[in-house]
């Protein structure tokens, strides 16, 4: 029955959850809001509010889950990847209380942990499954044969879909992260409005600059034309008046695209590997949109399909700690001395 405490601090999350035995006994979230005038993640702001936030929020997991330090078997951390200044907050605390407890250390990839935050619930997905991990950082198709002995089968080329949605609510003036408020305005809109183009990348790669430099052209030409025609260029006002009066149909056919680059490329990793266990993970399987289609598409191909309650999509302590309970059943824990780093190799 082994009790793990587990610490993410990646990126602007500061999370500590408790699992006993495999079951996911608190997952406590301090969300950091100090970024939002800056349109976007300040790496040092995050570090020094982790530092604020950790104790708390390692206390407040441990008292949710009636936990003392003491009962705990080993401490889990995210050590990549991620922001190096955020990572190393968690490390240290992680590694101090590993110190101090003696008790082993475990280190967790943070993209792995994302994939099993669908073990977290019933009912799981059997071995093997395929994840599409889809956040603001990272977008792939992981092939998870166990719990340990995953590989990335498809990622992007360029942006993730997290930043597809952001940066195409920053072209439409809406606020940062901007991918919630286009599942928002899309609930209202026409996604067969507007004809945003599919690109064409071999493989199960994917690959989101391209929408992006399509919905810029559509903008400064307010709507006329999806590549860039000076003969058609609108005023800034003419603009700002098409985005208004269209704003719920255009953030549903660029929500469609998106939506539709992934699962495509999703349905052919099934095809390719017969595989019919499916799950999502990630911030931005919080988008209805997708999560729609997702589990329409899965019922008309005959998938199982998975995605982890919304606690566990974005980042969180809950699905470091599940990662670490196979880690420890297994017997993989990690010296003192292990860095932290910004990048990881699977
Ligand atoms: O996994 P996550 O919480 O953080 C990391 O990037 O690791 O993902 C955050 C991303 C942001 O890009 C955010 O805009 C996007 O997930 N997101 C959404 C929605 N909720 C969060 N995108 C579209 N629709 C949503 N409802
Ligand atoms: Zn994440």
């Amino acid at each position: 029955m082994p009790t793990i405490l587990a610490i993410e601090s990646s990126c602007d999350e500061t999370s500590a959850a408790v699992c006993r035995d495999g079951k996911v006994l608190s997952n406590f979230i301090a969300n950091q809001t100090v970024h939002e005038q800056y349109g976007g993640v300040v790496p040092e702001l995050a570090s020094r509010a982790h530092i604020q936030h950790i104790v708390p929020v390692a206390d407040q997991a441990l008292k949710k889950a009636g936990i003392s330090l003491d009962e705990t078997d080993a401490i889990a951390f995210t050590q990549s990847p991620g922001l190096i200044g955020s990572l190393l907050v968690g490390g240290q605390f992680a590694k101090s209380l590993a110190l101090s407890l003696n008790k082993p250390l475990i280190a967790v990839h943070h993209m792995q942990a994302h994939v099993l935050a669908n073990l977290i619930d019933d009912p799981k997905p059997a071995f093997p499954f395929l994840c599409l991990t889809v956040s603001g950082g990272h977008t792939q198709i992981v092939l998870c044969e166990s719990p340990t002995r995953m590989r990335v089968i498809g990622e992007t080329i360029d942006d993730a879909a997290g930043e597809a949605f952001d940066k195409s609510a920053k072209l439409l003036g809406l606020p940062y992260p901007g991918g919630p408020l286009i599942d928002k305005y899309a609930k209202e809109g026409n996604p067969d409005r507007f004809h945003f183009p599919e690109p064409k990348i071999p493989g199960l790669d994917f690959s989101f600059s391209g929408l992006k430099t399509s919905i810029l052209y559509f903008l400064q030409n307010a709507g006329k034309s999806l590549a860039y025609k000076e003969e058609v260029l609108a005023t800034p006002e003419e603009r700002d008046l098409f985005v208004k009066e269209n704003l719920a149909d255009i953030c549903a056919s660029i929500q469609a695209r998106i939506i539709s680059i992934l699962l495509n490329k999703l349905k052919q990793a099934a095809a390719e590997t017969g595989i019919r266990d499916l799950c999502l993970a990630g911030g931005v399987s919080a988008n209805s949109g997708l999560r729609q289609a997702f589990t329409e598409t899965g019922a008309r191909l005959g998938w199982n399909t998975f995605i982890p309650a919304f606690q566990y999509c974005t980042d969180n302590a809950g699905m470091i700690a599940i990662t670490a309970y196979y880690k420890y059943l297994e017997g993989q824990t990690v010296p003192l001395t292990v860095s932290s780093s910004a990048r990881a190799e699977w």
